[in-house]
């Protein structure tokens, strides 16, 4: 049986009507968590395989005013926001010679400001209740050679940007916040049809996600130890690639 380590807390779950957002809000859920599903078209195939403790919710995470609804939404069904996964991603494949202006802007909307806007919407309880946690998905991809990811993976290098950042700013209020590099077996985006994605995480993403909402994690403790060593599979390594599979903070002091 699985262990209700996510009891009585709330999760925002962004990207979860399929892929790896739907698997990680079916594990918090069957771990105890309240679960809020949030992608473009409301995910009542995942919510149906949750049951009761679960909302479907269809919301753009690309922009403020649909975190506000997600926020409304939740907190009218569920409750204040305990953990916040920023898994939903766009990672459409164009070399830098094509790649105008509206994608790139599109692709940092929704794989980095989304991150700003759910911190933004859920700081504030966070900090009152002092504990919260927020995941944030990042990629592989940015340590590897690839074509016509540039604006991708400028967005997914932001990610671990803000989070270093973010978590130093919330580390005293016990709240953490973690970057999960995902890798893929052809990596995200490497072909111009989206579905060489998996439609399943790695194991790797499932015991890095596991330990990064954890009731028992909490800042002053470095997880990363191990998870910073955790190596890729060789075909996902680039010599010299220096970040690791997974980027897990904080510590308790600042800058
Ligand atoms: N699967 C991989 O191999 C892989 C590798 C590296 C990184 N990642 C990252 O992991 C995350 C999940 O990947 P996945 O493979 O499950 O992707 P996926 O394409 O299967 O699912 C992404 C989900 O996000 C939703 N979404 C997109 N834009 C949205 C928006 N504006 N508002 C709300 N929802 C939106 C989509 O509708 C979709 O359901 C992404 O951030 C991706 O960049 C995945």
């Amino acid at each position: 049986m699985t262990e209700k380590t996510h009891e009585n807390r709330i999760a925002v779950v962004t990207g979860a009507a399929q892929g790896i957002g739907r698997e990680l809000a079916v594990r918090l859920a069957a771990r105890g968590a309240k679960v809020a599903l949030v992608d473009l078209k409301k995910p009542v195939e995942t919510a149906s395989l949750i049951g009761d403790t679960a909302i479907a919710i269809e919301a753009d995470i690309s922009n403020e005013s649909g975190w506000k609804h997600v926020a409304q939404l939740v907190e009218r069904d569920l409750g204040e926001v305990d953990i916040v996964v920023n898994n939903a991603g766009i990672y459409p494949n164009i070399v830098i010679d094509e790649l105008d202006l509206d994608v790139w802007r599109r692709t940092f909307a929704v794989n980095l400001d989304a991150h700003y806007f759910s911190a933004k919407q859920f700081l504030p309880s966070m900090r009152r209740k002092k504990w919260g946690r927020f995941v944030n998905f990042s990629s592989n991809s940015i340590g590897i050679a690839i074509t016509g990811l540039s604006h991708y993976m400028a967005a997914k290098m932001g990610v671990i940007g803000f989070v270093r950042g973010l978590a130093n700013d919330v580390a005293a209020d016990s709240i953490t916040v973690n970057a999960i590099r995902t890798s893929s077996r052809k990596a995200c985006g490497s072909s111009r049809q989206s579905s060489v994605l998996p439609s399943q995480p790695t194991s790797q993403a499932r015991s890095s996600f596991s330990r990064a909402t954890t009731r028992h994690s909490s800042p002053g403790r470095h997880l990363s130890s191990t998870a910073a060593n955790t190596r890729f599979p060789e075909p996902f390594r680039s010599a010299g690639d220096p970040y690791p599979a997974v980027v897990l903070f904080p510590k308790r002091h600042t800058p």
